[in-house]
């Protein structure tokens, strides 16, 4: 049975009818389609479309064949081109003829818009509680390790002490502002385009204020012919997964680099890693690189839809099948990586000595320019004078602090004797208690507000 056209319709090339079929990856939307046929059918009775009986039958019809999918036993045929058609048919089988009152004044191209939205009005959740996970394990690490120090790095360059905690809280609020993006993204989703018909609004006196209350959406759409066709909650949340999943990547590529030999500074659990077949000495941090590659397909359902998505005329058109597979690949993805990376964070250990033995004074460069600022010299002038003390203590093969103080005064006439306490790593790291930074007051303040907003959920 299909849908549309009269019995005796020309049969379809099988070909054809295949790549239009979809079927293969939209069942997995049945849990949705039955909620959202039950609370149509309920809104045809209250427009007087239904008796409370046909309502009755449809309700009980459809509830018994989503057991049937539930359990696996619904027996799907060739010719269901997709779910929507699919359960239709089998609530026909069911319950005879009373199921055609059911697609009264709806188009699928409302009821799958709609379908979508449910889904990912379900995901959500779920989404956010594994975000908060991860960032409760970053969070974690930073409260457990509040005055470790590590070298700090641009251009992957040694450049100034910060503590551990800074940079696991770094990460942490890269996580909070896609929970924050979430947030404003939900009441677009979160409306309903049932309702809508195939384009331009439904003629029965359907309430669509209590059908979205019913299905727990925040409004209505305002204009149908846009409704059938906006996909821009689908555009929305794969830029949002997209953006996690660089994020992630970020976060992955630190830890590779901070597992490795050369660097030393932490040690995962070795859950998370594999062993080598052939170089038995080897723990692979497999678990972050596959993190790290799977930003290569968010991004990219991230451009391939948008360029669906791209010139499309208005109302429905076909194109819009493409949006369920991205979508359902991007959860699965951030799903599968929430099960792992919190776990993999939270067990991880920082090794103090490693950090320890990469932070050379020369990283103290900056407070000596920063010293001089505070005896009033203009802190290009200071720049200036300090590289060239960098310079003879590399020349010199000498620390810093190893310098004399007639050394440092012929590269400025403002250094004294109390220099040399500028040049300790837990002061300089302390001096930084202005917010955002790395002393341990602005980090104790981070976690603070960190604490209260996981506390919230969405
Ligand atoms: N399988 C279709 C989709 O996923 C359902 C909507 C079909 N609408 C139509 N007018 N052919 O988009």
């Amino acid at each position: 049975m299909r849908l549309w056209g009269a019995s005796a319709s020309p049969s379809l090339d099988p070909a054809f009818e295949r790549l239009n079929a979809s079927l293969s990856f939209d069942r997995r939307l049945y849990p949705q389609d039955i909620r959202g046929s039950i609370a149509w059918a309920r809104a045809l009775a209250r427009a007087g479309l239904l008796t409370p009986e046909e309502c009755n039958a449809i309700v009980t019809g459809l509830e018994a064949v989503k057991a049937e999918l539930e359990a696996g036993a619904f027996a799907f045929q060739p010719t269901d081109e997709d779910i929507h058609t699919a359960i239709e048919r089998r609530l026909t089988e069911r319950i005879g003829p009373v199921a055609g009152k059911l697609h009264t004044g709806r188009s699928r191209n409302d009821q799958v818009a709609t379908d979508l939205r449910l889904f990912l009005m379900e995901a959500w959740p779920r989404l956010d509680q594994g975000l908060r996970e991860l960032e409760e394990a970053l969070v974690a690490q930073a409260e457990a390790h509040p005055d470790l120090l590590m070298p700090g790095y641009t251009h992957l360059q040694r450049a100034q002490p910060i503590r551990y905690a800074h940079w696991c809280l770094a990460h942490a609020w890269a996580f909070e502002r896609d929970r924050a993006r979430w947030r404003d993204a939900y009441p677009r989703l979160a409306t309903l385009p049932l309702g809508s018909g195939a384009l331009s609004g439904t003629p029965f006196p359907i309430d669509r204020e209590a059908l979205a209350r019913e299905l727990g959406f925040l409004s209505v759409s305002p204009n149908s012919l846009d409704a059938v066709s906006d996909r821009d909650f689908v555009a929305e949340f794969l830029f949002i997964a997209a953006m996690i999943g660089v994020h992630l990547s970020r976060l992955a590529e630190d830890l590779i680099l901070f597992t490795s030999a050369e660097f030393g500074f932490v040690a995962l659990d070795p859950a998370y890693t594999t062993g080598s077949s052939l170089m038995p000495q080897k723990r692979n941090p497999d678990a972050l690189e596959l993190a790290r590659a799977k930003a290569g397909r968010l991004v990219g359902h991230l451009m391939g839809f948008l360029t669906v998505l791209k010139g499309l005329p208005s109302g429905y058109n076909k194109d819009l099948q493409e949006d369920k597979e991205p979508v359902f690949d991007a959860v699965d993805t951030l799903e599968a990586l929430f099960a792992v990376l919190p776990g993999l964070v939270r067990t991880m250990r920082p090794r103090p000595e490693r950090m320890q033995g990469a932070l050379e004074e020369a990283m103290l460069a900056t407070e000596l320019a920063d010293y001089l600022v505070r005896k009033g010299v203009p802190f290009r002038e200071a720049h200036r004078a300090i590289s060239g003390l960098v310079e003879e203590s590399l020349r010199e093969g000498r620390s810093l602090s190893a310098l004399s103080l007639e050394a440092m005064r012929r590269h400025h006439p403002a250094f004294d004797s109390d220099v040399y306490e500028a040049l300790n790593l837990e002061a300089a790291v302390e001096r930084r208690s202005i917010p955002g930074g790395t002393g341990r007051a602005a980090i104790d303040a981070q976690i603070q507000a960190l604490r209260a907003s996981l506390d919230r959920s969405l």
